[in-house]
């Protein structure tokens, strides 16, 4: 059957029908709100290339996830400057640094709120990369152990879920035995499987103040030209144990998700990163795109791709818009 029989237009006649018919809606369940904590009080700084995203002291962090808790996102991801950088990252496990102190005063306030915290090292070494360095060069190895120091930390404070973002080979078994060595048997680990180096990551560096001082990241993090490569990764961190497996960033790698998504049953989570919000940020803000529609559309578009979760800073907007009606 086709034209004049068949007239797709019939679906779109008006807006009931139009909602009868959505294929794909955004929930507040699907998001995760990403906060960067830092030490001190009343601590709110702003960052420049981030409109709307600041760096908190705990205190006022938990003033935001006051809202984020009201509008029914389920989950935060923690990101910390610690007061001290050294060569091998030793505040990233240090019990009284932001994240730490974080996980156990949100625990504290807000019991239902699920606290994942990123495990990495960049925000804690001097140069900034996600691994031990000897001679330029990132260990993979030696990493591994320091990776399970920080995840044991995190979850002692609190946090409900890990999730290492550090692409160093083996990460995902190692740390699934360090907690289960412990006890955290329950423990999800979310794991940043197929993480590309990309530009688009360059506003959260100068959020977390974790660019590296020398090199790049692609020794370890992804070539963004490689598909099946990203499958592979995948596929190994679900055989290390893996509970939720991550694709990042989100809006140009909706491919990615969408193979994984046809080739896995585990849940995916697609973190829509800084440079994604940036751009919509300042294009709005100059007036050419309506921030609202643009940024609904692209997480619709995520969605749509296969991701359960999707981790944006538009999280708090986006669910109170939702609470609006929109969708
Ligand atoms: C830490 C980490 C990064 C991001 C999340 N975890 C930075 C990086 O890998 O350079 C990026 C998040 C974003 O851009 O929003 N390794």
């Amino acid at each position: 059957m086709e034209f004049p029989l068949v007239r797709m237009r019939r679906f779109r006649k008006n807006e009931t029908l139009r909602r009868m018919l959505r294929e794909t809606c955004l929930q507040p369940s699907d998001l995760i709100f990403p906060i960067i904590v830092t030490n001190g009080t009343k601590v709110k700084n702003p960052v420049p290339s981030m409109p709307g995203v600041y760096q908190y002291s705990v205190d006022e962090a938990l003033k935001v996830l006051e809202h984020v808790n009201k509008l029914s996102i389920p989950a935060i991801i923690l990101f910390g400057i610690p007061d001290y950088k050294d060569d091998i990252g030793s505040s990233a496990k240090d019990k009284n640094e932001a994240v730490q102190k974080a996980c156990r005063a949100i625990k504290d306030k807000y019991p239902g709120l699920i606290i994942i915290t990123d495990v990495c090292l960049c925000e804690y070494t001097n140069h900034g990369h996600c691994g031990l360095v000897d001679n330029e060069e990132v260990l993979n190895d030696a990493t591994l152990e320091e990776l399970c120091e920080i995840s044991l930390s995190h979850v002692e404070a609190g946090a409900d879920m890990v999730a290492p973002s550090n692409m160093m080979d083996g990460y995902v078994s190692e740390i699934r035995k360090g907690l289960d060595e412990k006890g955290y048997i329950d423990t999800p680990i979310m794991a940043y499987s197929a993480k590309f180096s990309s530009a688009f990551y360059g506003p959260f560096r100068e959020a977390a103040q974790s660019s590296p001082t020398f090199g790049d990241r692609q020794s370890y993090q992804m070539d963004p030209s490689n598909k099946r490569e990203a499958v592979r990764e995948v596929e190994l961190d679900i055989r290390e144990g893996a509970d939720i497996v991550m694709v990042k960033p989100a809006l140009n790698y909706l491919d990615i998700i969408y193979s994984v998504k046809e080739k896995f049953s585990h849940p995916i989570a697609a973190y829509s990163v800084s440079g994604e919000y940036a751009m919509i940020k300042a294009a709005a803000e100059k007036g050419w795109i309506d921030e609202k529609e643009v940024t609904l559309q692209t997480l619709r578009g995520i969605k749509r791709a296969g991701a359960e979760m999707i981790i944006t800073y538009s999280a708090i907007d986006v669910a109170s818009w939702i609470e609006q009606g929109y969708y």
